[in-house]
């Protein structure tokens, strides 16, 4: 039989973008699904969606919210039993210059893609540690593994995220609960970067989101600690900025990323009424 038949996963940002690909992903594989994020509405057309092929619970979920992030973890234990799974999905961006940024943007951001996560992930895990299961996946992006000018808070975000995640995957290695960030380049069709309507240059290329739900599938087959879901030989340019910095940049300048990036920005200051 299938080993991830039958396990129970809390899904958060699934009311929208990549994240409804997961659902149908896990599901496919017989997974059966706690739904989060703040949209009802949007969560139940996604539990709709899949059928009655796994059991599917909805959890509205501000996961900002304390008391909401703890109801969201006894809501899926009193259904389920327990948590054999956590992704880590819901995210939020904002392309725009730095020093444009409304303040209160930067805790949302720091907030929603890092505390949020370690803060359900310390929820759920005593349970796995002492049964030694369970499963951990934190997309990420490869923002948080490349930098990302005009995006420099949800890039830092990013990379805490993944630096978190790789860390927490090495010192629980051995104990039976598998770390893994899936770090996905710009994707297409859908979510956050799909949006805005400027798809990135062909020198950047997208991913589809379809290739990200596969990757947090393959996260649970194999326990990687870092997934990178890119059609673009994107390791090579994490070594070259680990080698060479400024070279990096120069690659950076004329693949056209910062440019494209400048864009998007002034196009966001624009909608903003700035
Ligand atoms: N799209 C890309 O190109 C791309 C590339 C690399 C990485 N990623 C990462 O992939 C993940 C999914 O991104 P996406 O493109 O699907 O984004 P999206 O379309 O903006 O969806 C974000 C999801 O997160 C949920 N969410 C946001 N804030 C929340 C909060 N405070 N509480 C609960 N849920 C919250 C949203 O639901 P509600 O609004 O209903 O709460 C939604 O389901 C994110 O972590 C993102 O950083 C995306």
């Amino acid at each position: 039989m299938d080993i991830l038949t039958s396990k129970c996963a809390i899904l958060t940002g699934a009311s929208h973008g990549i994240g409804p690909y997961i659902a149908r992903t896990l599901a496919s594989r017989g997974i059966n699904l706690a739904l989060a994020a703040r949209s009802g509405a949007e969560l139940e057309a996604v539990a709709e969606s899949l059928g009655d092929t796994v059991k599917v619970l909805v959890v509205p979920t501000d996961l900002n919210d304390a008391s909401q992030r703890q109801n969201l973890v006894i809501r899926t234990r009193q259904e389920f039993g327990r948590v054999d799974i956590l992704i880590n999905n819901a995210g939020l961006e904002e392309i725009i210059p730095f020093e444009e940024q409304r303040s209160e943007m930067i805790p949302s951001i720091i907030n929603t893609n890092v505390i949020a996560p370690m803060l359900l992930t310390h929820e759920v895990l005593p349970p796995m540690l002492a049964r030694g299961e369970g499963a951990i996946v934190n997309v990420a992006s490869l923002a948080g593994r490349t930098g990302m000018p005009f995006g420099a808070v949800y890039s830092g975000s990013k990379g805490a995220l993944a630096e978190w995640s790789i860390s927490l995957h090495a010192e629980l290695f051995g104990r039976g609960v598998s770390v893994s960030a899936v770090c996905p380049g710009f994707v297409s069709d859908e979510g956050m970067h799909a949006r805005k309507g400027t798809p990135a240059p062909r020198s950047l290329g997208e991913v589809s989101p379809q290739a990200v739900a596969d990757a947090v599938l393959l996260a649970l087959e194999t326990g990687h600690p870092e997934i990178l879901v890119s059609s673009r030989p994107i390791r090579l340019l994490m070594a070259l900025r680990a080698l060479a910095p400024r070279a990096a940049l120069a690659f950076a300048r004329r693949s056209g990323l910062i440019n494209y990036l400048k864009k998007l920005a002034s196009a966001n200051k624009k909608n903003h009424g700035d």
